[in-house]
């Protein structure tokens, strides 16, 4: 009976190691998830400067979801953006996205993360 107790109690111990172990690792996991498949600088950059709201679950795939086919609401999924319009987006924002400042991404930045999204369609 004890011994079952105790078994119980090591067993609810470990587990509850095991689920914060779990919740250690999965930022470190979604991390590096995010940034292993940067192959371009254009698409570090995205990563970086654009893939919190625009990755999926992010609020700006969740809002284009609305407006495209499956998978499409992934800018990365795109074949039809245009480089003008990815930046004029970018610096005006559009409905829900705020506008982004030179600050904070640079013009040499979003020559890049355009070129990487429109696939080089100017
Ligand atoms: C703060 C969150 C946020 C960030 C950061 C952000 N976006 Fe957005 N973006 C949105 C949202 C939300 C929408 C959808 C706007 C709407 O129509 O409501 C959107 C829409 C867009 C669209 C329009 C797509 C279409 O077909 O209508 C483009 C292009 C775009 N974003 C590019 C970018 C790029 C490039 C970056 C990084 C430099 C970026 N966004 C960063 C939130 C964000």
């Amino acid at each position: 009976m004890r011994d079952t107790a105790a078994r119980g109690i090591l067993l609810r111990g470990g587990s509850a190691r095991a689920s914060w172990l779990l919740a250690a690792l999965l930022p470190v996991l979604a991390l590096a998830s995010l940034t292993a498949r940067a192959d371009s600088e254009g698409e570090r950059l995205y990563v970086e400067k654009c893939a919190m709201c625009h990755r999926a679950g992010g609020m700006g795939a969740g809002l284009l979801s609305r407006r495209y086919p499956k998978g499409q609401e992934l800018l990365e999924n795109r074949t039809n953006l245009s480089a003008a319009f990815v930046s004029q987006v970018v610096r005006h924002g559009l409905n829900n996205m705020p506008p982004l400042s030179r600050a904070e991404v640079s013009d040499p930045q979003l020559a890049a993360i355009a070129a990487y999204l429109s696939k080089g369609t100017p």
